[in-house]
């Protein structure tokens, strides 16, 4: 590589977000400073120099609050603190200015759709009783039958079984997720009031953006009589379906977009919202709004050149209209993570595919080719990296590692596991294991006090000790990818090159870079261009890109 290419394009502070690598940290499973088997935040200040290595812009945190755990940090008793098996405020603050002195940025996750049921919120309207203002702000129902004995509706849970709890008086509370997941009442004044002082309160910190956890889901229209669970899932998600996407919630965004622009550079947000078309996510991304939006496009799709093309196509022009920029993600907390799920058989008989997830017939191992997941990861990694928009990233993606699926059922941690959740039954935890740090010693480098998921043995040869020192491996391969895409990042702009290949992409960006991914099997002639190609990730022979491989071509004076 020569030194050409490794010069940085300027963004300027206001806009750094639109095309940045973000890394997605799981606080808890990262690493672990104090030996106590949990990740916390001195675990991620002793790793910062990875972090700046690496050559990402930005890291994501997931919740790092104080929480019983019961969804893994997502039930947050206390949005202003650090959960002090964690570190302090102290040591989250020693962090961002450790990152900030490298350039990386900080985005951290809020979480308001519920609370933990251990929110001092929840315990108060638990001890008011019904008809308080501190029950107001959850949302509390009289049962149906005789005596309120039943639920106020059928409704499911997103991790199975029924959305309400009875409490002692006899009411019951709704919680879309966990039962130790309570929903907010976003009608309520002190929920909005609450929600901007904790925005500002990590906005005064130095934090730069955030992660909105289910932002699709806080508004709801639950007045009487409210549907059964099958009237539900037959109303359309227009904008008026009484809880997913409704068009209100944009209400909060734009109060809160008001509170980003107090600061300079304003804060940025993204939206994580499953929501049904390019159209619905494009308002959640609005400049009035959030700003940004996840795009799960990619992640649902195959290892398929029609199916990445029509996702890529639709998406630009969707972020066009919004006037945000694109994202991109292959894994992340919530899903198989993409090594794997490439390494899958295709589906047949006894396989079903449910949403992102490998299901049953035989249990994940059966069948699975990693070798073949691992290379197909790789070429779908360098191919959106190359994209116009920005690229988020999950812990442990970079030394490619596989879904861990041996975890017996009494060391599983997911509320989905145990609740039987219809949309992933072996449950998240195979994508939350903590990381390998070195190829021996306790729990491979993670901390001296073991791990809190069970780490397999494979995890050696995937050890971030062992992959920087091997020109080949996967770690290295998405530090030479972040460099160079800090050169081939740049108008937000690609052009789709025909190749007479319906299994082979090929695009340019406005500076002359060329990607080419080869989802075929048949080896694809680059003929003279493949003298330009700076980045692949199997070897180019004879001129030839081979199935399963990404090259990155770099416009004709930049190499040698
Ligand atoms: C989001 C999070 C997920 C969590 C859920 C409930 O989908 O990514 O991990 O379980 O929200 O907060
Ligand atoms: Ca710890």
């Amino acid at each position: 590589m020569t030194d050409a290419l490794l010069v940085e394009t300027p963004t300027t502070d206001a806009t750094w977000w639109r095309q940045a690598a973000v890394y997605q940290i799981y606080p808890r499973s990262f690493a672990d400073a104090n030996g106590d088997g949990i990740g916390d935040i001195p675990g991620i200040l002793s790793r910062v120099d990875y972090l700046a290595d690496l050559g990402i812009d930005a890291v994501w945190l997931s919740p790092f609050y104080p929480s019983a755990l019961a969804d893994g940090g997502y039930d947050v008793a206390d949005y202003r603190n650090v959960d002090p098996r964690l570190g302090t405020l102290e040591d989250f603050d020693a962090m961002v200015a450790a990152l900030h002195t490298r350039g990386i940025k900080v985005v951290v996750d809020i979480v308001p759709n519920h609370t933990s049921d251990l929110h001092e919120w929840f315990q108060e309207a638990l001890a008011a009783g019904r008809g308080s203002a501190a029950r107001d702000r959850y949302i509390f129902r009289e049962g149906r039958g005789e005596n309120g004995e039943e639920p106020p509706t059928d409704w499911e849970s997103v991790f199975g079984g029924p959305a309400w709890e009875r409490v002692e008086d006899g009411q019951w509370y709704f919680h879309n997720f966990a039962v130790e997941q309570p929903d907010l009442n976003w009608d309520n004044p002190e929920v909005h009031e609450d929600f901007l002082k904790t925005l500002r309160f990590w906005s005064d910190r130095g934090v730069d953006g955030f992660r909105i956890d289910v932002a699709h889901m806080l508004t709801k229209d639950l007045t009487d009589p409210l549907p059964s669970r099958a009237e539900l899932e037959r109303l359309p998600q227009d904008g008026k379906h009484p809880l997913i996407d409704r068009d209100d919630v944009h209400e909060i965004y734009a109060e809160w977009r008001k509170v980003f622009n107090e600061y300079q550079p304003p804060r940025t947000a993204v939206a994580e919202a499953w929501v049904k078309t390019p159209e619905r996510r494009a308002r959640y991304a609005s400049a009035e709004g959030l700003g940004q939006a996840f795009n799960f496009d990619l992640l649902i799709a195959d290892f398929d050149a029609t199916q990445f093309r029509t996702v890529i196509t639709e998406n630009l022009a969707q972020s066009k209209l919004s006037g945000s920029s694109t994202t991109w993600v292959l894994s992340n907390h919530d899903v198989t993570r993409h090594a794997t799920r490439y390494g899958l058989p295709p589906l047949n008989g006894s396989l079903v595919k449910q949403g992102t997830e490998w299901v049953e017939a035989g249990g994940p191992e059966e069948g699975i080719d990693r070798a073949q997941g691992l290379r197909r990861a790789h070429a779908a990694t360098l191919l959106m990296l190359g994209l116009p928009g920005s690229s988020y990233l999950y812990q442990g993606e970079e030394l490619g590692l596989h879904e861990v699926a041996e975890i017996a059922p009494e060391q599983r941690q997911d509320p989905g596991f145990f609740r039987g959740s219809e949309y992933d039954r072996l449950g998240r935890d195979g994508c939350r294991v903590p990381l390998p740090w070195t190829a021996d010693g306790e729990s491979f480098g993670f901390g001296a006090g073991g791990a809190h998921l069970p780490q397999p043995a494979w995890f050696a040869a995937h050890a971030a000790e062992v992959e920087a020192a091997d020109p080949a491996s996967t770690l290295s391969l998405y530090r030479q990818a972040l460099r160079l895409r800090h050169r081939l990042q740049s108008e937000e702009e690609l052009e789709w090159i025909e190749t007479g290949r319906p299994d082979v992409l090929r695009f340019a960006r406005p500076n002359g870079w060329q990607i080419v991914t080869n989802f075929g099997a048949e080896p694809f002639d680059l003929g003279a261009d493949a003298e330009g190609v700076v980045l692949s990730n199997l070897e180019i022979t004879g001129g030839a890109l081979p199935g399963d491989a990404t090259a990155w071509i770099a416009p004709a004076g930049l190499v040698d």
